[in-house]
């Protein structure tokens, strides 16, 4: 397979070698920055899929390291909580070889007061040669990407972007559904859709992979997504909007839910919590409509028993488990294929402005 880099050159696009430093060898990849998965190409997504393939090998040899990243400083900076997406970056880069530099921001000198654009240069100063960041607003990372040196992966940025999740999903899904591809699978995505930036970078991705991708929740929670999804249709990807779940996961192939964020919920979009867990929630019942097999995800964190029943989520239906280890070979793949166009190329992602809500 090959894939045109920078409109012009032709290079073949071959699964790395895991096991030697990126920047020796061509891969075919062009972006120096990971911010949104907007501007990745289907050839871009296959890169990943296959470069995180190689690091699940990796992370099946009985020492689960490779010296690719060493001597490298990878920087962690997270401006909200997070369990499964901080660690899951720590443990890729440390499985790379890689230094890896802690910051919570919550014991950091942003509580003093300092700027965003000051921190990022004093890491830079420290030594950070790939800064991952996570912060509440939207477009935050992108600011980062703009006065760093090296490269900026996001980690997750207000209701935006989170790119990582969206490719470690697709990733499982590839991984898990018959044939290996998403290709005229139904996908739905269930829950606080308005607030989720996981849905926000899954429509891109599972849409650019030909998924057909249907989007539902209570109306409060899918304000401005009709419109998206009127555009995309015209644009060829299959993108539908519903309040109906009965609708939405009738013969599904894959249901993804989402959690209801209470920390970003102003007053007035849900009645209540019991009120959504009853009409909108994911049970037993509910998942009966989908196809047999079909399987049941989360970005986690879960809130068990509103936005999915606790015997889904452990059930033989759910691959939740499996996304986490994924998010591992993903954050390898996508840290080793970066680590290989330090200092050149071009960033990934369009505006945030692209996405309603953003
Ligand atoms: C999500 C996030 O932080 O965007 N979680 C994650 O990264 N796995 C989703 C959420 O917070 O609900």
């Amino acid at each position: 397979m090959s894939a045109v880099i920078d409109g012009s050159v032709t290079a073949e696009m071959a699964v790395p070698s895991v096991d030697v430093a990126p920047e020796s060898q061509p891969v075919g990849w062009r972006h120096r920055h990971l911010l949104d998965v907007d501007g990745l190409t289907a050839a871009d997504l296959d890169l990943v899929m296959r470069t995180a393939d190689a690091m699940r090998e990796v992370l099946a040899r009985p020492i689960a390291k490779v010296p690719a990243l060493r001597g490298r400083n990878v920087t962690i900076l997270f401006y909200e909580a997070s369990t499964r997406t901080r660690v899951s970056f720590e443990v890729a880069a440390k499985n790379l070889s890689a230094d890896v530099v802690n910051i919570a921001a919550a014991t950091s000198s942003v509580t003093k007061g300092e700027s965003l654009v000051d921190t990022v240069r004093t890491v830079e100063a420290l030594g950070a040669q790939m800064l991952v960041i996570r912060h509440p607003v939207s477009g935050a990372p992108y600011l980062a990407a703009e006065i760093f040196g090296g490269s900026v992966l996001n980690g997750g940025d207000g209701w935006h972007a989170h790119p990582t999740q969206a490719l470690l999903d697709l990733y499982t899904m590839r991984s898990r559904l018959p044939g290996g591809s998403v290709a005229g699978r139904k996908v739905v995505i269930l829950g606080d859709v308005l607030h989720s930036r996981v849905a926000r970078s899954n429509i891109w991705s599972l849409t650019a992979a030909g998924a057909d991708l249907w989007l539902c929740g209570p109306p409060t929670l899918l304000r401005g997504f009709e419109a998206w999804a009127g555009r995309g249709a015209a644009a060829g990807r299959r993108f539908h909007v519903t309040a109906s779940v009965d609708e939405a996961l009738r013969d599904a192939d894959v249901v993804m839910a989402l959690r209801i964020q209470r920390e970003r919920m102003a007053s007035g979009l849900l009645p209540s919590l019991r009120e959504y867990a009853a009409r909108y929630g994911l049970t037993a019942a509910r998942l009966a409509l989908a196809k047999p097999g079909a399987i049941v995800m989360h970005p986690g964190p879960m809130n068990e028993g509103v936005e999915i029943a606790a015997d889904v989520a452990a059930g033989a239906q759910s691959v939740i488990t499996d996304q986490v280890t994924n998010g591992v070979a993903i954050r390898m793949a996508l840290l080793y294929l970066l680590a290989g166009v330090a200092g050149a190329g071009s960033g990934v992602g369009g505006s945030p402005a692209g996405a309603p809500g953003a």
